[in-house]
């Protein structure tokens, strides 16, 4: 046992120690000691934690090594709505934007901040007498998801605020800002993800998002997570009059802030700012899509207010498209899990933009002769913010007579069936069930993010168990041993533990991601969330036929079709009795608990004063209702803001009842 001064002592020095080994390793990339070293120290302050509880406790680097995993985040109301920003994409605009706000604000010259536009996603961190409490992603803007876990293991981000005696810390506060990752360690994550057989993400943007959203902390604290903060929501206990007042203070408790924010005092020093900031664009270490431009002083920010979910005060300037020039070596064609084949760019690697790029897809053989693409062309492509490259056109000059046509192969190159096209359809399908291309891809995709986002699964790993023929449809992946993935190689030895362990967390998934990941074709995640919402469980969804699908106003004959022919093919039963023999169980959504809107469709028009499209939508389908968008025979109310559309006459026409947004708010309690 040590007396209590020495474990203080030592406490505070393993705390400063390993957090220089934080910054060594995940900021600058640059570890000094091992992991084992690494993980040495933290027991060792974990241990003496546990026995000399302290009042550092709260900010203390074993808060961040990550916590249990979760089963599924809890929405997370913000306290004050997270906005998004009005675009602008040429100086006309931004020039517009700053008329517009002097007229409003009766004034000749506006005082702005103008900041980068982090490619990152937004997060709500919420302090209360300077602890870190909660944290959300952004969500629709008003609900979020529950990420706190998550945020703490993010080394850059305060657990306290640091008292300065100039600015007193508030009783409570909103601290907004954008978590990202760097593009150097997004190359390495990417990297390794690769050796390890899975995906690579597509972008940092992505990759910082589905690191946020990692129901296992653990895996979050690895991932090489950063923040940027640029503003605040709700504050209790502080004032501010500026802006540039509130980026200041928020770096001063120790807040990353960008350091190449800056003021600028009138719209021609913003434009000056734009110029700049897009010149050195390529050299930042992070990915940026454009500049902010934010109103300085807060008064004038309140008069202007916001127009439905953006602020009136801020401007979001993009940055035109990235484009590059580069040759054509290669056209592949790519198999997708409907049969689909998809002509690929196989191109001499240039950088658009700071990213790598040897790959653009072709769409299809109409596309690749409307702009007469040719083996071998000089092409300028195109990156526009996370969309995957295009060929925007030919270089003809470039031309040198030993080009080569492209034909689309008239057997798929996977299986070699007979490949059809469609009448009408640019298309070409491989139409053989069975070919091990559309198995595998549709393995994949069942496995993938937006699916059951199972961790280990990616595109290698499908395509290994598949060859292996230790599975043959998703639900195989179930009745997976241990034993059977000792025989493959090393490489997937390795990750067998982990694998298994992914596999069996998916069993209980939320109803519109199975729905989504089994593939049912036109089913895309939207139509999904719908069926789920609707039917609430898979049995009734098996059992609907195509009226019953096409009540809902969002699917029509082609969608009802496909799912009713999906449920009655024969392989597909058998698919859906191993899932149930498997144990897996989709849980319907829990969140909608209150059903006072159940069985009502509203359509809404005109302006609504207190409340932005997206949030009546979500305030109806909370409570069990839908929105349509036009007045059809099944809708219940039309609700009518001000300067309301043909949809009121319509309404009005058919005896629909007709109420006013105070109506809406009564009918739902609020
Ligand atoms: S301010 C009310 N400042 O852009 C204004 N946003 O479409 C709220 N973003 O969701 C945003 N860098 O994720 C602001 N310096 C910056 C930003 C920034 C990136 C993102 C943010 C937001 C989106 C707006």
């Amino acid at each position: 046992m040590m007396d209590n001064d020495s474990a203080a002592k030592r406490i505070h020095e393993l705390r400063t120690v390993i957090e220089y080994h934080n910054r060594r390793y995940y900021q600058q990339d640059a570890p000094e000691i091992s992991d084992a070293e690494y993980d040495r120290l933290m027991r060792e302050l974990q241990d003496l934690e546990a026995m000399y509880p302290d009042d550092d406790l709260v900010s203390s680097p074993t808060q961040r090594v990550g916590a249990d995993p979760l089963s599924k985040f809890s929405p997370f109301s913000h306290p004050q709505a997270m906005l998004s920003l009005a675009n602008a994409f040429s100086s006309q605009e931004i020039l517009d934007f700053d008329s517009r706000i002097r007229r409003l604000a009766k004034q000749d010259q506006i005082d702005y901040v103008a900041e980068p536009k982090l490619d990152g996603l937004a997060v709500n961190l919420i302090y209360e007498d300077g602890l870190f409490q909660r944290g959300a992603t952004r969500g629709d803007g008003f609900t979020g998801e529950d990420v706190t876990q998550n945020l703490k293991t993010i080394s850059s981000m305060p657990l306290r605020i640091k008292q300065k005696v100039s600015r007193s810390v508030p009783e409570f506060i909103e601290v907004r800002g954008e978590v990202y990752i760097e593009k150097k360690p997004f190359a390495k994550l990417n990297r390794r993800r690769e050796e390890d057989g899975e995906d690579p993400f597509a972008n940092p943007r992505n990759a910082a998002a589905g690191s946020l959203r990692q129901l296992d902390p653990k895996v979050t604290a690895r991932r090489p997570l950063n923040i940027f903060l640029y503003g605040i929501g709700t504050v209790r206990g502080i004032r501010f009059s500026s802006h540039w007042e509130i980026l200041k203070t928020l770096a001063d408790w120790g807040f990353p802030v960008n350091p190449l924010i800056s003021q600028a005092q009138d719209i021609s020093a913003c434009i000056d700012y734009f110029e700049q900031i897009h010149s050195i664009r390529p050299g930042l270490p992070y990915e940026i899509d454009g500049v902010v431009i934010k109103v300085n002083n807060l008064s004038v920010q309140e008069s202007l207010g916001n127009v439905s979910r953006s602020p009136r005060w801020a401007l979001a300037c993009k940055f035109p498209p990235e484009q590059a020039t580069t040759i054509i070596r290669e056209i592949v064609v790519q198999v997708g899990r409907t049969g689909t084949l998809t002509p690929v760019a196989i191109m001499e690697p240039v950088s658009v933009g700071g990213v790598m790029v040897s790959r653009a897809t072709l769409h299809n053989e109409d596309e690749i002769i409307k702009k007469d693409i040719r083996l071998g062309d000089t092409v300028v492509i195109q990156r526009a913010g996370d969309v995957i490259p295009e060929i925007i056109k030919i270089v003809e000059s470039k031309r040198n007579g030993q080009e080569k046509f492209f034909r689309m192969p008239s057997h798929c190159p996977q299986c070699g069936s007979e490949i059809v096209r469609v009448e009408g359809e640019a298309a070409h399908r491989c139409v053989n069930l069975s070919c091990p291309a559309q198995i595998k891809e549709h393995i994949r995709h069942f496995a993938s993010r937006g699916a059951m986002d199972i961790e280990g699964l990616g595109e290698k790993v499908s395509a290994h168990l598949f060859d292996a023929r230790l599975i043959h449809d998703p639900a195989d992946l179930y009745f997976l041993t241990k034993e059977q993935l000792l025989g493959l190689d090393r490489q997937a030895r390795k990750s067998s533990e982990k694998l298994l362990e992914a596999i069996a967390r998916s069993k209980t998934p939320p109803l519109d991601k199975f729905i989504f990941a089994l593939g049912i074709r036109h089913v895309g995640e939207q139509t999904a969330k719908i069926l789920a919402r609707h039917f609430g469980s898979m049995e009734n969804l098996i059992k609907a036929n195509i009226d019953d699908l096409t009540t809902l106003n969002e699917i029509g004959p082609e969608i009802a079709q496909s799912i009713v022919e999906f449920f009655s093919e024969n392989k597909n039963r058998k698919v859906m009795e191993k899932f149930h023999l498997a144990g897996v169980s989709p849980l319907a959504q829990d969140t909608v608990t209150d059903t006072t809107l159940k069985g009502k469709s509203f359509v809404f028009t005109g302006s609504l004063e207190s409340m932005g499209r997206n949030e009546a939508k979500a305030l109806v389908e909370s409570r069990g209702g839908v929105v349509q968008s036009s007045v059809t025979g099944k809708t219940s109310y039309v609700v009518a803001g001000s300067e309301p559309g043909s949809k009121l006459d319509k309404a009005r026409r058919q005896g629909i009842s007709v109420i006013s947004e105070k109506d809406f708010f009564k009918l739902i309690g609020r």
